[in-house]
């Protein structure tokens, strides 16, 4: 069958199908019958509707019981869950099942297991174990991604395609020296060129053949930190290239169906925009740890990058554990209530699937201890009982599916950026890049104001406030639309380490951060950063306010830039810190120090307010509201409200006009009472006005204030207050 591009559908085309065929939020997790005896599936299929389950992920590591054998297949099984499931009127997430090649095929090519750098060799008996550049896994995998397609394709039961399981393994073997070759050669016209990009002159590494250039394999000291920041890019294009490749058959015979792979969060191999720019929706696999007490603001992060992966379009919640995970040393539970509250939480954020691993927890195997949504206990359990209310409470919020959120604030996060800043070799090689990112997000999500995430090619169009947290590798391209960024009127706030190499990971001379240089209207002349794990240095505002900085300070020199604060002990006392620099119509804050909580979230605050930024709605602590909008088929507005607490106490919350509170059907307005780790989800009367942000601006602005994060945002001229007079921020 030939496809033509015209006619395929949007991937929000082909999402918005799968959830009117599921009726719609998608509901239920990972399957894995083969562990089961055959009279166990019926009662899963039973048990699964009474929990309201209507979507399930099979097949994802059953490559060696469907191909028993080289190129001896037994679908059979196969066939009779699906069937199964459509009887039961649940549908089916199919995988393609690469992630796991089975034993005879490693025994046949022993080179599949991927190699370390160091050379040695996995070995078999977990998962993941391909070099994702072997000729013939690729060849097996395709072939059995064209057998299942052709299979299943047409089966009623089938709602989307789920493409491998978690990429990730990055091999320096044989396979993938010969791939990172070819792709180097794609991406260099000459050898010459390499060698200009890799600065081979240093250390005299100068290439004479293309067949001198390796894998960065384990050094004899340390090694060229452009070849690696290239060999990063290679193995994220090279498992892209294979997901593309099982898409690319899978949508030939399902032209109308989704096909997605799973994410995980902070996951530093794969360049995750590159990615989901080729799927259908981004889906993530969360496993906060209960045993930390803001593990959801992590969380939250996480999600609103899935949200932004495909500019604001509904992403999945493809796993999730109901209970406790097996990853970690102690396996804490999540409490009553927190596995709601985490999906909730979810969807707030964009989600419109809830999913988990696993749907019956394992008898044997590695993750055995991996709670499920059928404990080991079986039905009669806590466990269960949350998974059917839960089921239950998602029939009535179908409304919300394909409905999205609005941010005016921005932050960049960017691949490139993260491998770069990574690699050694640095002023700083313990600084962790997902760390400084949640360092800027962590104010804003307590203040209740929605973030995208958007990485150095993005539209910033939309944006009042665009935030770089530490954006170290930047492109003369992207440091353009930055700098254009702010002289068309944007707020830009740059923290150090930001636009101090180019797209080769070589320094950009002329002092830090050389890309930026023009736009902050200031610049370094050398970085410092404080040795000690406590290591403070003072800090001083022109009226006498006081605060302090760690692990980071750099000799500033203001040029046209307004100082904001310097340095007022240690070797750097009296130069400048932290600075603002009018561009255009725009302004740009560079902060070149880790600056002490206070004054980090006063600045912020201060942003927000001059950028017109203000929260969803006013909460005390600890409350997280978002806003998801949209119209319904026959153009009307739609706008829901969902408030989450994620305190251990109840709390009173003002809802102003409120709405339908879609979990008890009744109308809600005023002041009400939110329980502890309880969740209120409104529908919100839009009838007389279209949905958008002026009118939500206007909603949220000149009302009472309680305590919560929001008033950091009242806190206007940090400079006029003081910092030392700021009390509470
Ligand atoms: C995910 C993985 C699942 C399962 C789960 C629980 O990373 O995709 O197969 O292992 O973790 O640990």
């Amino acid at each position: 069958m030939t496809i033509h591009p015209e006619d395929l559908l949007s991937a929000e085309e082909r999402l918005k199908r799968l959830h009117e065929r599921l009726g719609g939020i998608a509901y239920g997790g990972d399957y894995n019958p083969e562990q089961w005896p055959r009279e166990v599936w019926l009662e899963d299929a039973r048990l699964m509707q009474q929990a309201g389950v209507n979507l399930v992920t099979l097949a994802v590591f059953s490559w060696s019981r469907l191909e028993i054998t080289d190129g001896v297949f037994d679908f059979g099984w196969l066939d009779d869950v699906m069937d199964l499931m459509h009887a039961h009127g649940i549908g089916v997430d199919l995988a393609t099942p690469d992630a796991v090649p089975p034993a005879w095929l490693v025994e046949q090519h022993p080179d599949i297991m991927p190699e370390r750098a160091d050379g040695s060799i996995f070995g078999f008996g977990s998962r993941q174990h391909f070099d994702v550049s072997h000729p013939v896994y690729r060849a097996k995998s395709l072939a059995l991604t064209e057998k299942m397609g052709e299979r299943y394709a047409q089966h009623p039961a089938l709602r989307m395609w789920h493409v491998g399981n978690e990429y990730g393994p990055t091999s320096y073997g044989p396979w993938a020296e010969k791939a990172f070759r070819t792709w180097l050669q794609r991406k260099y016209a000459s050898l010459d060129e390499l060698n200009q990009a890799w600065s081979t002159t240093v250390w005299g590494q100068h290439y004479t053949d293309w067949n001198q250039v390796r894998v960065p394999a384990q050094p004899r000291t340390w090694s060229n930190p452009s070849r690696r920041l290239d060999f990063h890019r290679f193995t994220s294009d090279s498992m892209l290239e294979h997901f593309k490749a099982e898409r690319d058959i899978l949508r030939r015979h399902s032209p109308d169906l989704p096909i997605v792979t799973n994410f995980m969060r902070f996951y530093k191999t794969n360049d995750y925009w590159a990615w989901a720019a080729e799927e259908d929706a981004a889906a993530l696999d969360i496993y906060p740890d209960p045993r930390e007490a803001d593990a959801h603001v992590s969380a939250a992060l996480n999600f609103d990058l899935m949200r932004s992966l495909r500019q604001g379009q509904p992403w999945m919640v493809m796993e999730q554990a109901t209970g406790a995970v097996s990853q970690w040393s102690v396996n804490v539970s999540k409490l009553p209530g927190k596995m709601r509250l985490g999906s909730y939480q979810a969807i707030a954020q964009g989600a419109d699937s809830i999913l988990f691993f696993q749907w019956r927890q394992a008898k044997g195997g590695t993750e055995r201890y991996h709670s499920a949504m059928v404990n080991h206990a079986g039905p009669n359990t806590r466990i269960f009982r949350e998974v059917c209310e839960l089921g239950q409470e998602l029939k009535s919020l179908g409304g919300l599916t394909g409905t999205r959120s609005t941010a005016k604030v921005a932050i960049v996060f960017d691949w490139d950026c993260w491998w770069a800043l990574e690699l050694g070799n640095s002023p700083r090689s313990d600084l962790n890049y997902a760390q400084e990112v949640l360092r800027f997000y962590r104010p804003l999500f307590e203040a209740n104001v929605t973030v995208d995430f958007v990485n150095a090619n993005s539209d910033l169009s939309p944006y009042s406030l665009v935030i770089m947290p530490a954006s170290y590798l930047l492109t003369d391209e992207s440091a353009a639309r930055f700098g254009k960024y702010v002289s068309d009127g944007g707020r830009l706030v740059v923290s150090y380490l930001s636009g101090v190499v180019d797209e080769d990971n070589t320094i950009r001379l002329g002092g830090y951060p050389g890309a930026l240089r023009n736009v902050l209207g200031a610049w370094s002349e050398e970085m410092h950063p404080l040795a000690g794990e406590d290591e403070q240095v003072k800090l001083s505002t022109p009226d006498g306010g006081t605060s302090a900085a760690s692990y980071w300070t750099e000799h500033l020199h203001a040029g046209t830039a307004e100082v904001l604060a310097s340095y007022a002990s240690g070797r750097l006392a009296g130069v400048p810190a932290v600075t603002r620099n009018a561009f255009g119509q725009g302004t740009a804050l560079y902060l070149s120090a880790r600056l002490d909580d206070d004054l980090h979230r006063l600045l912020l605050s201060e942003e927000l307010h001059a950028a017109g930024v203000v929260p969803e709605l006013d909460v005390p602590a600890g409350v997280q509201v978002r806003r998801r909008a949209g119209t319904k088929a026959d153009g009307t507005a739609r706008s829901f409200l969902l408030v989450l607490n994620h305190n251990d106490a109840p709390v009173q919350v003002d809802v102003h006009d409120g709405g339908t509170d879609l979990l008890s059907d009744r109308p809600v307005q005023g002041t009400v009472e939110v329980e502890a780790n309880g969740v209120l989800i409104l529908e919100e009367k839009v009838a007389s006005w279209h949905w958008d942000w002026t009118r939500l601006r206007r909603q949220s602005s000149g009302r009472s204030r309680t305590r919560s994060a929001a008033t950091s945002l009242e806190a206007g001229s940090w400079r006029s207050n003081g910092i030392g007079a700021c009390t509470h921020c």
